[in-house]
């Protein structure tokens, strides 16, 4: 058979490390796929730039649309990240009859009900495994694996930049913009770098997870979105002096009257596998009701890793081109038809518990006052750390654990213990899941 040939959009981390796993494994590729895959083309604005890759035997564009208008071109893989060029040259692949893979979370979350309808009226695959937790096939385990069972939640690290940072804040007590500065270097995060701190690439993520979980339709705009910039090296060393861990994690859960969606800082019992997935990598736990619960782990960003999950498309791809179109598994795992209207739920109506860090005036009352306002909402107290003042200094550290609670009554205890004459700077909140 004909060698199938691919036209790569992008040449930086993702794509350099696509042109370098298909080379080296080409021929175990090709005995996985049943035909030979071939990158023909490849488009980059700077064909002058080194490159972590080999281009030998691969034109070059300078010009997208050389490489989305090729008609020799089967499959394009779009690597070159955003929403703007990149949903017009996915578009106007799709429009020209070619299959796409990508690994672009950002145009999925949010242009994916648009793309996904438009390849289906073309008979195309839009496939997407790398857009989400790199490596780990997280994709395929919810669509497929997993497709005998309601699943009732899940909850992961999900962004390999952000884990980077905390792992190494926590080890090696490091400053967040030097270690955010290797995340850089080392390939992993994004062309904006706000959109691994601040929790949109994983508020991208956990929109397609959800979408693929629940059987609903991607709905960026309704995930609660927290990053870890506000996390302190104090709050490490109190998470540990507790027993717990801090980790950014994006969770999705099914309540009886919607759907939780959220991604925020959060502490984890220490001894949970999520609370001990450390650097780069990621890891996703799926509670499913047939199967229970279940770990997927690794590395969630870089170039290979990345590259393996584009190159598994690519085999899926090639594999099923010739079924009809019918037959494919669905784009969001559920037919198209079939999806569910379960609303995203707000804030306020989430249950959890929640770490709690003051800073107030050392005198006798502070912490009974605290405490009848936490019971005045029937928010019932964990655990408490006061720290002793350091020398010169009158006000103190004071450290509330709470139990479960809905978001709406910790909002309003929130507000009266901030407004407290002894409470000496803007509390810190972090939610607690025991995610069992
Ligand atoms: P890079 O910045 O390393 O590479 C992007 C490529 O696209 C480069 O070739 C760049 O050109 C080109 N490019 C960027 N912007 C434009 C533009 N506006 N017009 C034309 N060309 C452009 O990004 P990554 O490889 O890291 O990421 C690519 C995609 O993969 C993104 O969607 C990202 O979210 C996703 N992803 C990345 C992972 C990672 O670990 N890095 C992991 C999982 C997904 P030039 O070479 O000239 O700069
Ligand atoms: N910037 C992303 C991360 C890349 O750090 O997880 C992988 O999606």
């Amino acid at each position: 058979m004909e060698p199938v040939k691919v036209g790569l959009l992008g040449l930086g981390t993702v794509g350099g490390g696509t042109v370098n796993v298909l080379a080296r494994n080409g021929e175990e590729i090709a005995r996985r796929a049943g035909r030979a895959l071939v990158i023909a083309k490849a488009f980059t604005r700077s064909p002058d730039k080194p490159r972590i890759c080999d281009l030998s035997g691969i034109e070059l564009a300078t010009d997208p649309w050389q490489v989305v208008d090729d008609p020799e071109i089967a499959i394009v893989a779009e690597l070159i990240g955003g929403t703007d060029i990149a949903r017009e040259l996915v578009l106007g692949a799709i429009e020209r009859g070619k299959h796409v893979v990508t690994a672009n979370k950002a145009l999925i979350a949010l242009h994916g009900n648009e793309i996904f309808a438009r390849a289906s009226e073309k008979g195309v695959m839009v496939a997407f495994e790398a857009a989400v937790a790199g490596g780990i096939p997280i994709i395929k385990v919810l669509r497929e694996g997993l497709a005998g069972n309601r699943i009732e939640w899940l909850a992961g690290i999900i962004n390999g930049t952000g884990n980077f940072i905390l792992t190494a804040m926590r080890d090696q007590g490091r400053d967040f913009d030097d270690v955010l500065a290797e995340a850089q270097r080392l390939g992993y995060a994004e062309a904006d770098p706000t959109f691994d701190v601040e929790g949109i690439d994983a508020a991208h993520k956990l929109t397609i997870l959800a979408a693929i979980a629940f059987g609903i339709p991607l709905q960026f705009d309704r995930v609660y979105t927290e990053g870890i910039t506000r996390i302190t090296q104090e709050d490490v060393r109190y998470a540990e002096e507790l027993g717990y861990r801090i980790k950014h994690l994006g969770i999705a859960r099914r309540r009886e009257n919607g759907v939780e969606l959220r991604v925020h800082p959060c502490l984890v019992p220490a001894r949970r596998l999520l609370a001990n997935v450390d650097g780069v990598m990621n890891a996703v736990v799926v509670k499913g009701d047939a199967v229970g619960p279940t770990l997927y782990y690794g590395p969630g960003a870089g170039a290979e890793p990345t590259a393996s999950a584009v190159v598994a498309d690519l085999v899926d791809v090639v594999r099923t081109m010739t079924a009809d179109p019918e037959n494919r598994v669905p784009h969001l795992a559920f037919q198209p038809d079939a999806l569910s209207d379960l609303p995203p739920l707000p804030m306020a109506a989430v249950e959890t518990a929640y770490y709690l860090r003051l800073r107030v005036a050392d005198r006798p009352g502070v912490l009974a006052d605290v405490a009848r306002i936490l019971a005045g909402e029937n928010i019932s107290i964990e655990a408490v750390i006061q720290k002793e003042p350091q020398l010169g200094q009158t006000d103190v550290p004071l450290i509330f654990l709470t139990h479960r609670v809905q978001e709406c009554a910790f909002d309003a205890a929130l507000e009266r213990i901030t407004a407290l004459d002894s409470v000496k700077a803007p509390p810190y909140r972090i939610r607690l899941e025991t995610l069992e």
